[in-house]
Formats: C-alpha cells, sequence, structure tokens
C-alpha cells in the first residue's frame, strides 16, 4: 500500500517532533518575554501534550534538550490534591426553603425545642474560590478550586493579592488552610475593562469572568497587574483548631489580617436569617462588589463535624440565591441600528436606571421578531434585569402602564441611513439594508472593521478619525486611507490635530501597507466571511489574482471554480453566495482593483510549511472511530493540509474509516492514496487513540 511508504521513516516523527519543540519555544518566548502570546493556554497546552505524547511513545526521541518542552513557568499550572476536598453549596430558592434547612438541622442534630441554633449568614461573593496553605506560618501553596478533589497551583498569582497575608502570626497553628473567594470590584472592573479596550484587547463580560482570567494567567506579573481581592470564609486542613465556631474562626482572622466580609452576621433563627437576607439584599446595588446571595452556615464547629456532607456540600451550610435584580424603566424610544453588514438591530432606549450598581440606558431588542414577540412600544414601562452579565435584558412589558394612544412599533421597511429599501429574507431572523457602500452607516461600519486589530490593525485609526475623515470625503472607501499621507498639511491644521499625532497616523497607516491575504479578505467584510473563513480562503488560492479570477468563474454554478469552492470544507453554498456577490459587484471590483494598486497584498505563507501535509489536499470519509470529524479537520489544517469534501484529480490522501463508499473507491480508481484512519495518526505523528 502506498501509505507504508510515508509512515515508514521515523525521520518523519522526528521532523514532527522537532517542528512541535520550535513550536513551542516560539510561543514561550512570544509570551515571556514579549507579553504577546499568539495563541491561547489551551492551545499552547494542546502543543505540548502533542509532543510529549511523541516522546512517551518513542522515548529513544528524547534527548536532554527535550526536558525544555513544558519547563516552567510556561508549563501551565501544576495540579494541586486538596487535603480536605473544596466543597460546593447546596441552594435554597425561597424562604420555605430556608425554613426547611433550619428544620433539617435540627432534626439531624436531634436538637429540642429550647435549644439555640446559630447560624451564621454571610453574602455569597460572585468570585472564584481559592485555598491558601500556610506551613509553619509561611504561605506556602495556593490553588483552584478545580473539580473539589485537585485543583490548580496559582500559589504566585495569588501572592500578588494584597488581601492575602504572606505570614501569619506566632500564635497561629503550624499547618493551616484558609478558603476563601478571589474577586474584583466592580469600578476596577469597569477601569480594566477600559484599560483592555484602549490596547484592542476583548473586555471582559463581567467582573467574576474578569477575575477569573485574571487569575488564571501564566505569568504572574499580569495578574499582579490586575486589581484582585479576596474575602476568607473557610478552612481546610488544620494541626490544630483555632475557634469553637464559625463566628469564632472570622474573628481571629481578622486580627490575622485577613479580609472578612463586614456584613456577616450571627442570628439564632430563621427570621434573623431572612432579615440579613433582606438587609443584604437591600445593600445589593450599593455595594462595591457582586454577590449573589447569602450563605447560611451553623455556627458551632462540633456540629458541623456532626452533621458532615452529602454529595460534595455541607449539610450544615446552604446558599440563599438571590433573583436576579429586575427594575422597572420606561421605554423612551426605540431606535434602528446599521451595522457593517447592512443588519438593521432594533435598540431599546431607556431612561436611565441602576441595575446591579450599573446605570443602564439602552438594551438590545435583537430583531424584528423579538419586538413583536416582547410586545414592546415606545412610552412602555418595561421590566429589566441585568442577570450576572453586564449587557441588560428586557424581561416584559408591564402592560397595565401603557399609555392609551401607544402605537406598535413600525418596523421601517427603509434604511433610517440612507433611505434603502430595507428586507428580510425567507428564513432570516435579520432585516438588512441594501444600500450596500452607498449607505454611510454600512461604510462607517466597514471602515471600522477595516483598519480593527484582525483586519488591517492600524494602530491609533480610531472611531473618531473614521468619522470625521467620512464626514470630511476624504475616506469614502477603504483604499482612500493609504492616500491620507497627500492630505498631510490639510490635516495637520485640523482643530485639536498635532502635528505629531498625523505624523503617528500615517506611520502606523505605511506600517500596514503589506499584508497577508487572509488578513486582507477578512478586512473587506464580506458577509459571513470570518477569521477563519478568510484564512481557508487564502489557503486554498494563495494570492490575490487567483482568488479574483476564481471568484469571477464561480459566479457560474455549473463551472469548476464553483465546485472548488464549495468543496471546500468549511465553505458552504451560502458562504459561497455572498462571496461570489461581493466579488462581482461593481462597487467591490473598484474597490478591490484600487486597493490592490495602494498596496502588497502577501502570497498566503504556509505557517506549517514542513509538516508533511503541508499543502496536500484531504478528504474525511466514512466513519471516523478515533475523533470526531471536526476534531480531524482541525488538526489537518493546523498542520497546514486543506480539507475538502469531494475527492478529485487534486487530492492527496483520503482518510477512510469504516463505511467508506464511493469516495474510497474514486480514490483508488485515479490512484490516490488510500489510508486508514491510524495510518493517518501516525502520518501526522498523533497518537492513535
Ligand atoms: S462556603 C464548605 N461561603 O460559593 C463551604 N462559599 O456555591 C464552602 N462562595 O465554591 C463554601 N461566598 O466559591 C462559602 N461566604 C461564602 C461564599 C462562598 C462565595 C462560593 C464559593 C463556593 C461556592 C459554592
Amino acid at each position: 500500500m502506498k501509505a507504508a511508504k510515508v509512515n515508514s521513516g521515523e525521520a518523519l516523527l522526528r521532523a514532527e517532533r522537532d517542528r512541535l519543540r520550535a513550536e513551542i519555544s516560539r510561543h514561550d518566548t512570544l509570551y515571556h518575554q514579549q507579553d504577546a502570546p499568539k495563541i491561547s493556554d489551551a492551545e499552547f497546552d494542546k502543543l505540548r501534550r502533542k509532543a510529549e505524547a511523541l516522546e512517551a511513545k518513542y522515548p529513544h526521541f528524547s534527548d536532554p534538550d527535550s526536558d525544555r518542552v513544558g519547563a516552567p513557568p510556561a508549563s501551565g499550572f501544576g495540579k494541586v490534591k486538596h487535603s480536605q476536598p473544596m466543597l460546593s453549596l447546596s441552594n435554597a430558592f425561597d424562604e420555605e426553603d430556608v425554613e426547611e434547612f433550619s428544620k433539617r438541622v435540627r432534626r439531624f442534630l436531634g436538637l429540642s425545642d429550647d435549644d439555640v441554633l446559630e447560624l451564621v449568614a454571610e453574602p455569597k461573593i460572585d468570585g472564584l474560590s481559592a485555598s491558601l496553605r500556610y506551613e509553619n506560618r509561611k504561605f506556602v501553596l495556593g490553588a483552584t478550586r478545580g473539580d473539589g478533589t485537585v485543583g490548580e497551583n496559582i500559589t504566585e498569582n495569588l501572592k500578588s493579592i494584597p488581601d492575602i497575608p504572606m505570614t501569619l502570626p506566632d500564635n497561629a497553628p503550624d499547618i493551616y488552610e484558609i478558603r476563601g473567594e478571589v474577586y474584583m470590584r466592580r469600578d476596577d472592573f469597569f477601569s480594566l475593562n477600559k484599560r483592555q479596550e484602549a490596547n484592542g484587547d476583548k473586555p471582559f463580560a463581567n467582573p467574576r469572568n474578569a477575575a477569573a482570567g485574571s487569575l488564571r494567567q501564566l505569568d504572574p506579573r499580569i495578574t499582579a497587574s490586575r486589581p484582585l481581592r479576596f474575602f476568607a470564609y473557610s478552612s481546610g486542613e488544620l494541626s490544630a483548631p483555632i475557634a469553637d465556631t464559625h463566628q469564632g474562626f472570622l474573628d481571629t482572622l481578622k486580627e490575622w489580617e485577613f479580609s472578612v466580609n463586614p456584613l456577616t452576621r450571627t442570628c439564632d433563627a430563621v427570621v434573623g436569617l431572612l432579615e440579613s437576607y433582606h438587609n443584604i439584599g437591600s445593600e445589593r446595588a450599593t455595594l462595591p462588589y457582586d454577590i449573589d446571595g447569602v450563605v447560611y452556615k451553623v455556627n458551632r464547629y462540633d456540629w458541623q463535624d456532626r452533621m458532615g456532607m452529602v454529595s460534595r456540600a455541607p449539610r450544615w451550610a446552604i446558599a440563599h440565591k438571590f433573583p436576579a435584580e429586575q427594575v422597572e424603566t420606561i421605554l423612551k424610544d426605540i431606535s434602528i441600528q446599521v451595522g457593517r453588514t447592512g443588519a438593521l438591530t432594533p435598540v431599546a432606549i431607556l431612561e436611565p436606571i441602576t441595575v446591579g450598581g450599573v446605570v443602564v440606558s439602552r438594551a438590545t431588542l435583537h430583531n424584528k421578531d423579538e419586538i413583536t414577540r416582547k410586545n414592546v412600544r415606545a412610552g412602555d414601562t418595561v421590566v429589566i434585569q441585568r442577570a450576572g452579565d453586564v449587557i441588560p435584558q428586557i424581561v416584559r412589558v408591564v402592560l397595565e402602564k401603557r399609555p392609551a394612544n401607544s402605537t406598535p412599533f413600525d418596523f421601517s421597511t427603509h434604511c433610517p441611513e440612507c433611505g434603502s429599501l430595507a428586507i428580510q429574507e425567507d428564513g432570516e431572523v435579520v432585516t438588512r439594508c441594501t444600500g450596500g457602500l452607498i449607505c454611510p452607516a454600512q461604510a462607517v461600519e466597514r471602515l471600522k472593521h477595516f483598519v480593527s486589530r484582525s483586519a488591517f490593525d492600524i494602530e491609533g485609526f480610531g472611531v473618531k478619525h473614521i468619522e470625521a475623515f467620512w464626514q470630511d470625503e476624504l475616506v469614502k472607501s477603504p483604499a482612500d486611507i493609504f492616500n491620507l499621507k497627500d492630505h498631510a498639511s490639510n490635516l495637520k491644521k485640523r482643530e485639536g490635530w498635532g502635528g505629531q499625532s498625523v505624523d503617528n497616523l500615517l506611520a502606523s497607516i505605511e506600517s500596514r501597507r503589506a499584508i497577508p491575504l487572509g488578513r486582507f479578505v477578512y478586512a473587506l467584510g464580506i458577509r459571513q466571511i470570518g477569521q477563519a473563513t478568510a484564512r481557508l480562503l487564502a489557503h486554498n488560492y494563495g494570492t490575490i489574482d487567483a482568488l479574483i479570477a476564481a471568484m469571477t468563474e464561480a459566479t457560474d454554478i455549473e463551472s469548476d471554480a464553483y465546485a472548488t469552492l464549495v468543496n471546500i470544507d468549511g465553505v458552504g453554498p451560502a458562504a459561497a453566495d455572498d462571496l461570489t456577490s461581493f466579488f462581482n459587484e461593481p462597487h467591490n471590483v473598484k474597490i478591490l482593483n484600487d486597493l490592490k494598486n495602494a498596496l502588497t497584498i502577501k502570497a498566503f505563507e504556509q505557517a506549517n510549511a514542513d509538516s508533511v501535509v503541508s499543502g496536500k489536499t484531504v478528504v474525511f470519509t466514512g466513519t471516523l472511530e478515533l475523533m470526531t470529524r471536526n476534531e480531524a479537520k482541525a488538526r489537518a489544517e493546523t498542520l497546514g493540509a486543506k480539507v475538502a469534501g469531494s475527492v478529485s484529480k487534486k487530492t492527496d490522501y483520503v482518510i477512510a474509516g469504516p463505511g467508506a463508499g464511493s469516495k474510497a473507491r474514486k480514490a483508488t480508481e485515479l490512484g490516490i492514496t488510500v489510508l486508514s484512519e491510524p495510518e493517518w495518526l501516525t502520518l501526522i505523528g498523533q497518537e492513535a487513540g
């Protein structure tokens, strides 16, 4: 069989090992020395695991140098087995559940009606839990909760949190583990997001995500730059007890200079707990941090010990959750926003109101059908909520408060920006403006996309510039950006525009005059063509001229070019339609030509040019047993292969699982190598199974 020839040599596997090592080392440098990771931590871990698997399978491949593969600190986090499991809490959703909890505890402990059951009520902080281990009064180990049994070693990261003492006082036991919640205050979260956005990084959805993202940084310096805090609330392993009660424990922790939540109260009956719940609830919106309920804990430790736990939650505690905060406000108006691809999105303009500590003045209504479904009208009183995430939702209309003269919203049949017809295509939820580039809203949105970070990445070219240049007719289409240098002296005369800032802007435009094909295609902002598809197209067509020629030819759906296009795994007929319409629209042809004249569009360069399957076209057929079809495809593409849907003369390998039929037969007829799934994995140097 042909495959034997290619999978024989260890040389190939060694080459793959070397390639992996080089890649790991490159990303290591990007991460640690340049603070500019190009792949996610998860992807990095995957690379490492691949390298390790290869070396585990062929130990004679390892040489001293390979010890560097996955060497700390880039190796991800080490695992920590918790000396005592980190538990979760069962939930109570209403007062009845709380009554029931108290009765359960009393029954379990066999308390009589005269016995007082003390419970501590403390806010449930919306962050993530961490365990801090002190040995001989020194902080030695910090871990995330993980699955409750095994967490990750984040010692270095926790050291940068000012609320966490590095030492305990002399009278503290030799071994003491303190547990609590790492969180971010809301004001700190907003400033962090501002910084993220200014740097072109993605903002976090809420303070909890921001805390989690900041804590799970492989580089502790990044964590140290994030405003994290810690509230202590329980303990793990200890060599000697420090208190008989939870309240006593919290008091001692305060003396040890830990932050303990100030709203904590000890109560001796359910009424007290519920009072605490309502008090804490009424302060919720004005607290500087997010909480999502109140936790009730049996105060006496001897009673806690007797009660133990059930299915990973203690019997002696319960979390009384808050409902998502809802408030009423007036919906003043519904306005329509026009997006880059012409999508018309209705937005509710609200009488500004505070929900969960944030002032809300707008909420998305998503699309036309949502307006009908929610039955909202201008002038309505609406209930809005902010549930976990920062983006507020309209829950419902308070119909009783609807003004008598209100009328249903007339979702315009025309674009509010350019007046072109707006249509909702069959089966689509979105209504779109058909104005294309004559629509100023679309043109401005497209320009924003064009200069954005994943596209041309023109530093310092902000929304402000785009809008101003558009108004002054300096930049009407993307190619105009590259002619701005001819207007330098004019630009410098503008009010508030220093000569230096104009020079900087023009310099950053110049620095982007050469662009890789994939980025270029993405920058065009063609509907349905995201970064991945743009890259696929670059990979398959290689150069801008080849791409334009193919797209022009592919307008004819009977053409070979069309067949090749839809045969790219990842480009369906719908995306193919959008592509061919884009490349054949006269406006766009002009823009493309202008851009080609102004720019150097670099031919696709294979990142994995040395992988054995780089540049090869492969087809998967039959049932794959060792991985899913998507995974197989992703792996092949990572190695530089093109994945096609059907077999042709251009196919290099067909990977046939059980049940492969006509495609495998056709391959044999055409003399194309047919590989089994394990043979394919060996070829690409990956573990089978
Ligand atoms: S006590 C053995 N107290 O809630 C008791 N947990 O749903 C374990 N949490 O994983 C937790 N504030 O991350 C406790 N005052 C508090 C808390 C709290 C927040 C979190 C913690 C835990 C989760 C359980």
